[in-house]
Formats: structure tokens, C-alpha cells, sequence
């Protein structure tokens, strides 16, 4: 009976309405913090309260952090036909927590309040969260009712073991606000997927993102401050097309992972070499390779087996008070994985759209244009995101803006706005591409 639902899936693109539903559960106090959550993910909320949640928390708290009035009756304002309005407006319906009176009521039906009448006509996906007793939760009543909202496709998420309300503990907690909130906006994207057009179904995207590690010795290493974040929405992005999807990251927090759907498979690396390695292999049958890690142009010629001590390196004793002196590491450097891709494709038949990203900051020599139509005809990678990089933009999670070239130089299209936006473009771009390649040579 126990459903996984996914908490890995790729953020949404930009704010989404929601409406929370809080039934008649002492867990409804965890009510404000997943609206502020939701809040604090850009998402507008509107509460609708049942009767009996309203004795456990008051409609004013809900109010102020929703930022708007509590609905609560259907006969509050009739003309309105609120349940019907407030369905049609929601992306998402989010039940947290869900009373096992609630969810009897859904499973059978009713329409006898706003909140059973809002679920029974909305046609966004449906999300609901238990909370209750464990005796209440394993009532074979619940059960069956739990078992028919699912087969009908509404999103039953497991309830955690833990205290309850008394002295008692076990199955049927509300699982933490941020489990309850990836959950639902998880269950969300997959929808939006599953409606989405599956224009990269059958291809195959490789994706290289983060930034590699070059170690100096057991303890050190050269490194750069790319998180991953736009390598993993343009992975996100192409497997919501339906691409089937391997990311190689280098170095990428767990955090920024997240946003990658479940099926995504993922290829942990840490070095230059590695990273080459990877995409390589998994680059034999890639009908699209793109280069979005920050790879060290250099690393240390040598890797020290242990730690480098201070004064071990410049022959002189340790402990300078002033801290000036010089030391030298010595760096090699690492091959140009993605002009190698070009030049020696893995796939055989070489028919893989190769696609690169470059950071730039520009300087006396030329701006962030000239430079990145330079390193177009240089690497030439059938297109180049080139994308402003300095202390406020590009790294991290800002908005950033790219334009694309192709590999002449020419400026063939520009992207701008959240991360996963450019993703969205940029992955359109790359279907198009590959649509007008297979149309010509077909
Ligand atoms: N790249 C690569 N291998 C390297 C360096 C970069 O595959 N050793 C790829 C990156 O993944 C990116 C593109 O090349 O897709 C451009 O990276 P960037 O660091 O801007 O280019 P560099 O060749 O390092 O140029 P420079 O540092 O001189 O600007």
C-alpha cells in the first residue's frame, strides 16, 4: 500500500497557484509553515479552511501568512460559486493536513464543504498530506479509502511515524512542511511533464554540469564556484521533453540535485580526467552532448600523497609571522573535453549535437560577445551559450541571460531570465536542431 512519491523533481519554471487545504488534525498547526514555504518558493496561496481545522488553528493566522482571506463555507459568499472559481484557479490543490474524516469524505464523494467541494470539481492534480492516529490510519476503513483516491490519481503521500498528539507514537505523523512541500511541487512537475509535448523522446542528452576538483594533495584542491544549477535544469528541462537523461556531475550539493527528475541517471565525478571519462562513455550513444561544467583548464602536475606541510615546499622553516612568501604548485593542463568531443566524437557515426557553454567576463581585449564568438570558432561545438559571468550574475541562483551562437560566431538566439527559463529555451533550441537535421538527412 505504500506509495514513494518522488521529492527529486525539477523545480517549476516560475510561481504556481495554490490552494491548501487544512482539515480538522492537530497537525494543523504545521499548516502556516508550508504556506510561507510555498510562499517563500515565489507560489501564491489561497487557504481554504474546513470547520473543524478551524478549532485547531485560528483563520487570522492563516490569513496573514497566505496573505489573503480564508475561505471556509460554500454559502460565504454564493454568488461568487467559490468552490467552482477557486478550483479553476488552482495549478495544485494541497491538503495538509488531510483528517481521516477528510479523506473518507473525498473518497466518497462529498461535496459537503468549500474543501470537498473545491477537490470534487478541480482538474489540477490533487495532493493530499494525512494526518492522524495510527489506529486511524491502519482502520481498514481508511485503507480502502486511501487505496480509492490513489487509483483514481490523486497523490496520497505516506504519513511518518512518530509522537502523536499524546503520549503515544507511530504511523500517521504529518511528515516535516519541507518533505509535505517538495512532495506536493514534485507531484506537480510530473504532471506538467506528463502533459508536456515529449519532443526529445528516444534521445538520448548527456549533461555535464558543477565544477571539477583538481586535488593538490589529500586535502587540497583547485576548484571553482560553479554549482551545477543551470547544467541540472537543462537535464531537468530535457527529460520533462522526455529525453532519457545522464547527468555527470562534478562536485554538485545534494541541494541542487533535487531538481532532477527520478529517472535521471546520474554520474558522480570529481576531476577534469573523470569528467572527460564519463561523458565519453556515456557520450557513445548521446544524441545531444552538452558542456555545461566549469572544467579546470589546469591541475597540479603532481598530487601529493600527503598533506603539504608549510614549510616543505620553499625549503624554508615554517612560521612566518607576515605571511608574504611565496610558494609554487606547478599545474599541468587538462584536455578541452568539449573541443575534443568535436574533434573526435565518442559516437561513432559522429551525429551528436554538441553543445557548450561559455563564461564570460570580458576585458581591454574584447566584451563577452567578442570573446564568445571567439571561443565558438575555436571549440566549434554546433552552439555556444555565452552568458555574462562577474561577482552578482551567473553563479549561484540568479537570473542570468545567454545568448547562443552557433560555431562561426553567429548570434542565432538569447535566452534570459531564472535558470530553469534558459534551460527551456536552450533545450528548445537543441529539439528544433535536431528535428532540422533529421528532416535533411532523412
Ligand atoms: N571546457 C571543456 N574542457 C576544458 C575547459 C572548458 O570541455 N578543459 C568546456 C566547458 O564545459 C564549456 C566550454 O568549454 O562548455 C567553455 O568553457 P570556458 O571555461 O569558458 O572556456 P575555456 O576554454 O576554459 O576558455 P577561457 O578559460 O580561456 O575563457
Amino acid at each position: 500500500m505504500a506509495s514513494v512519491i518522488s521529492e527529486r523533481a525539477a523545480a517549476l519554471d516560475g510561481p504556481r497557484r495554490v490552494v491548501v487545504g487544512v482539515s480538522g488534525s492537530i497537525a494543523a498547526y504545521k499548516a502556516p509553515t508550508i504556506i510561507r514555504l510555498l510562499r517563500q518558493a515565489g507560489h501564491e496561496v489561497k487557504v481554504v479552511a474546513t470547520q473543524a481545522a478551524l478549532r485547531f488553528i485560528g483563520a487570522p493566522a492563516l490569513a496573514a501568512v497566505s496573505g489573503s482571506a480564508v475561505s471556509t463555507g460554500v454559502f460565504d459568499d454564493p454568488a461568487a460559486v467559490e468552490h467552482v472559481a477557486t478550483a479553476e484557479w488552482a495549478d495544485l490543490v494541497l491538503v495538509a493536513p488531510a483528517s481521516a474524516d477528510l479523506l473518507a469524505r473525498v473518497a466518497a464523494g462529498r461535496a459537503d464543504d468549500l474543501l470537498t467541494a473545491t477537490i470534487l470539481t478541480a482538474t489540477a492534480p490533487v495532493v493530499l498530506a494525512p494526518a492522524m492516529h495510527t489506529q486511524m490510519w491502519l482502520n481498514p476503513a481508511t485503507v480502502e479509502n486511501v487505496a480509492t483516491l490513489r487509483r483514481r490519481g490523486l497523490k496520497v503521500i505516506d504519513p511518518d511515524s512518530g509522537r502523536l498528539t499524546g503520549s503515544d507514537s507511530g504511523l500517521g505523523r504529518l511528515p516535516e512542511p519541507e518533505r509535505v512541500v517538495a512532495q506536493a511541487l514534485a507531484v506537480l512537475t510530473q504532471e506538467e511533464a506528463a502533459g508536456a509535448a515529449q519532443v526529445l523522446s528516444g534521445r538520448h542528452v548527456v549533461v555535464s554540469a558543477g565544477g571539477t576538483r583538481e586535488p593538490i594533495d589529500p586535502v587540497r584542491y583547485l576548484g571553482n564556484r560553479s554549482s551545477g544549477r543551470q547544467g541540472v535544469a537543462m537535464a531537468a528541462e530535457a527529460a520533462r521533453l522526455g529525453a532519457r537523461v545522464t547527468l555527470v556531475a562534478a562536485n554538485i550539493e545534494a541541494e541542487v540535485l533535487r531538481d532532477l527528475p527520478a529517472q535521471a541517471e546520474v554520474v558522480q565525478v570529481s576531476t577534469a580526467l573523470e569528467l572527460r571519462e564519463a561523458v565519453r562513455q556515456a557520450g557513445q550513444d548521446a544524441d545531444v552532448i552538452v558542456m555545461a561544467a566549469a572544467v579546470a583548464d589546469y591541475r597540479p602536475a603532481q598530487v601529493r600523497s600527503s598533506k603539504i606541510k608549510k614549510h616543505t615546499l620553499d625549503g624554508q622553516p615554517a612560521g612566518s609571522l607576515t605571511g608574504e612568501r611565496g610558494m609554487r604548485i606547478e599545474l599541468v593542463e587538462n584536455p578541452d573535453v568539449l573541443a575534443e568531443l568535436v574533434a573526435d566524437p565518442p559516437r561513432q557515426d559522429g551525429r551528436t549535437l554538441v553543445v557548450g557553454f561559455a563564461a564570460e567576463t570580458g576585458d581591454g581585449e574584447g566584451d563577452v560577445l567578442a570573446h564568445g564568438a571567439a571561443k565558438a570558432r575555436r571549440k566549434g561545438a554546433d552552439l555556444l551559450a555565452v552568458n555574462a559571468v562577474g561577482e552578482h550574475t551567473g553563479f549561484g541562483d540568479v537570473p542570468n541571460r545567454v545568448v547562443v551562437l552557433d560555431r562561426v560566431g553567429e548570434p542565432v538566439a538569447e535566452a534570459s531570465g531564472s535558470k530553469a527559463e534558459v534551460a527551456r529555451a536552450l533545450v528548445g533550441l537543441v529539439a528544433e536542431r535536431l528535428d532540422a537535421r533529421d528532416g535533411q538527412t532523412r
